[in-house]
């Protein structure tokens, strides 16, 4: 066997702000009803972040729970990088402010933007740097206020996005170079600029100068889902030399249960090893994949070894999908 760099996932967190907004309260602002939300989407609630919080807050808080879930401090993270598409300020990047929050030493930190996908592209080039020898304990994060770019006229959105924060730590671990190896195994990222006007935010600094609304032709977005993010999780298996038959955990982006279901019964993948958040996260863009897997390996579900797959679509269009053993 020979031996390979792994990059390992060591430490999962995730952090949800207090205030909690049901499909009731939003039935107050817009001309909905919990039956239409639940029975389109599957979304029953949704957390929203405090005057005067921000994502890099949010960030710091799952960063922490994941450094302590790995048994390591700030002092030994030499890379974060944040997926995010809300960032405090268009620049510094948030992962420069998290850096200084955490107190972690001067070392690589950006941001990575590719909305609803960023959690598994920011998995990606992370891969790129620990798997290289170039970090030794990096933070991954996906951190979202989706809350901040909705238009609270429109119906169509303003239900279905949340915010929240999850981060992973990912450390270099000497592998055998076979799929029983802890770590990333296997990637396939995808982006269609054609499909702009599907879903993007109508503002921002070389435009309007604004930061704009979240605009979405959800059907359409919803018509292209299934199909793409199925052929990139097949894609992904191949990469990592598996088959999706054999994954333990199917971890989705969590913008809608139809979805998410559509592509696990695409995919053969019984329901039982679907991990869904939707209900009660709501869509939270990139913090939605590291929230779900952070809570089901605190409640037991997760256990170190088993196989993991990722999956995302979002804005861009991007899409994507990840296979790791935890
Ligand atoms: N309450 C009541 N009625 C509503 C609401 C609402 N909140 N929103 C829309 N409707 C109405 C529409 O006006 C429409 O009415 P009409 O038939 O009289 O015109 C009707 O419901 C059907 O609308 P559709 O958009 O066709 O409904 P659909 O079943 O497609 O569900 C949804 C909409 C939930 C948005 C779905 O299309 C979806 O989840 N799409 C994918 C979203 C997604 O995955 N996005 C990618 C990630 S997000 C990111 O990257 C930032």
């Amino acid at each position: 066997m020979t031996s390979v760099l792994r990059s390992v996932v060591t430490g999962v967190g995730g952090y949800l702000p207090d205030e909690i907004v049901t499909n009731d309260d939003l039935a107050k602002v817009v001309d909905t009803s919990d039956a239409w939300i639940v029975e389109r989407t599957g979304i029953r609630q949704r957390h929203r972040m405090a005057e005067g919080q921000t994502v890099s807050d949010m960030a710091v808080e799952a960063a922490r729970k994941a450094l302590a879930a790995a048994g390591r401090t700030a002092a030994e993270v030499d890379m974060i990088i944040v997926a995010t598409t809300t960032p405090d300020l268009t620049f510094p990047a948030v992962a420069a402010i998290v850096q200084r929050k955490l107190g972690a030493p001067v070392g690589v930190a950006f941001d990575v933007q590719a909305v609803c996908s960023g959690f598994v592209y920011a998995l990606s080039v992370a891969d790129g740097f620990v798997a290289r020898g170039h970090s030794r304990c990096a933070l991954v994060i996906g951190a979202e206020a989706m809350t901040k770019l909705m238009d609270w006229t429109d119906r169509g959105t303003c239900v279905l996005f949340a915010d929240g924060a999850g981060a992973v730590v990912v450390e270099a671990r000497e592998g055998e170079g076979t799929t029983e190896d802890q770590g990333l195994l296997g990637f396939a990222l995808r982006c269609d600029g054609t499909k702009q006007d599907l879903l993007y935010v109508d503002g921002g600094p070389s435009t309007t100068g604004t930061v704009g609304h979240l605009r979405m032709q959800g059907n359409q977005v919803f018509r292209h889902a299934v199909v793409n993010i199925s052929e990139a999780v097949v894609a992904a298996a191949k990469a990592a030399g598996v088959e999706t038959s054999a994954v333990d955990w199917f971890i989705p982006h969590q913008a809608n249960q139809r979805i998410l279901l559509g592509v696990a019964h695409r995919l053969g993948i019984d329901e039982t090893k679907v991990i869904s958040t939707v209900a009660e996260h709501a869509n939270t863009s990139a913090a939605s994949i590291p929230l779900a897997l952070a809570q089901a390996v605190e409640d037991g579900r997760i256990q170190p070894g088993q196989l993991l797959l990722l999956e995302a679509m979002g804005g861009g269009l991007t899409w994507g999908a990840c296979v790791l053993r935890l």
